[in-house]
């Protein structure tokens, strides 16, 4: 499929709208500004997305930033390589809904206004908090950078981000948007499977590089390529870290992909982290006229092979609040963080 290089003009869904701003994507019904955090730049568009910032989001991203800010600390380039990288900024309120949808139970009950008095946030999740919140303005949060703005946000002029994006209407937004960032030959958008696309790039030229792999599993082959995926990037780039996300739900290859990434890991003879995050039972219920309710995503986690050495003690203090101040039934509450290699 053809590679798509950020450019702005490149995008067939271009429109211009009142007042010369430029909107990638879906038009809106109505010009809205985006929160501030870009008071005269280029107009963003950022799709409203039910999920984004919901509590899975609290976990990849919070991971994904203590470890970004750990590999950027060295001066050489790192290549970020984000597999499944999605629109890139999303309206968590707006024309669509009059809710905050996920977000509502997961990054909003972390802005300073919702958190119980006297709570401090553990460092790495402050960062998390941090990072949202400069993409906003004032103490709401009406806009959730998606993984591709977080690492460009952490990434410095020498390293690199390469975004793979299969959706025709996600690419497009994702692409608009990062036109809009003028980061030129920084960031590369890719209209292309992820899980295929990453191969030409590894291993990077720096030798430095983190793969970011968070497929959405609508499909049951993902899971089985997630592993293909990571032992074909293991064997051309041994040392590369790797950050897989996955959802933990009553089903066999969601169940069998941690313990399968532990093997791979170990085999390879590589360090591992796992870390863990459930806000409430995965039970079905049934209502009294006999409807039955799934409780929607109860619990995910995310997988690093080669972590930052800083990754476990910053998740330690974390994920203990994150089960605390996330949990929508706090009976079942619960986070596990392990390690190995
Ligand atoms: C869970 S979302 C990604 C969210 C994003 N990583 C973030 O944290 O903001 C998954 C995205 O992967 C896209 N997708 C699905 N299959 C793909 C594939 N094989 N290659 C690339 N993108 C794919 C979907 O269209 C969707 O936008």
């Amino acid at each position: 499929m053809a590679a798509i290089m950020q450019q702005a003009g490149l995008q067939r869904g271009t429109k211009r709208f009142p007042g010369g701003a430029r909107v990638h994507g879906r038009a809106p019904r109505k010009r809205h500004s985006p929160a501030g955090w870009l008071p005269s730049g280029p107009m963003f568009s950022y799709r409203h997305a039910f999920h984004a910032g919901n509590h899975a989001d609290v976990l990849k991203h919070t991971v994904l930033i203590a470890t970004l800010q750990h590999l950027t600390q060295k001066d050489a380039a790192l290549a970020v390589l984000d597999t499944h990288a999605g629109a890139g900024l999303f309206r968590l309120d707006g024309d669509y809904a009059a809710t905050s949808g996920e977000a509502a139970d997961g990054i909003l009950r972390l802005l300073p206004a919702a958190l119980p008095k006297g709570t401090e946030l553990a460092p790495a999740l402050q960062a998390y908090v941090d990072l949202v919140q400069s993409f906003n303005s004032g103490s709401a949060a009406k806009v959730y950078p998606g993984s591709p703005f977080i690492a460009h946000r952490l990434l410095r002029a020498h390293d690199r981000l390469k975004l793979f994006e299969l959706h025709p209407t996600d690419m497009r937004s994702l692409a608009g948007n990062i036109a809009q960032l003028d980061a030129g030959r920084q960031v590369a958008v890719l209209h292309e499977d992820g899980f295929e696309g990453i191969r030409k790039f590894l291993p990077p030229p720096s030798r430095r590089g983190l793969v970011l792999c968070d497929p959405s599993y609508e499909i049951k082959t993902d899971y089985g390529r997630v592993l293909e995926m990571l032992t074909e990037a293991l064997r051309r780039f041994a040392t590369g870290t790797y950050a897989v996300w996955y959802p933990i739900i009553p089903r066999p290859e969601a169940h069998d992909l941690p313990r399968r990434m532990k093997t791979l890991a170990t085999r390879a003879g590589k360090p591992w982290l796992h870390a863990t995050l459930t806000v409430k039972s995965s039970r079905i219920t049934t209502d009294t006229d006999g409807t039955q309710r799934r409780p929607g995503l109860p619990a995910s986690g995310m997988f690093v092979i080669n972590p930052p050495h800083t990754l476990k003690a910053a998740l330690k203090p974390a994920l203990p609040q994150m089960a605390e101040l996330l949990a929508q039934d706090a009976q079942h509450a619960a986070h596990s963080l392990e390690s190995g290699g």
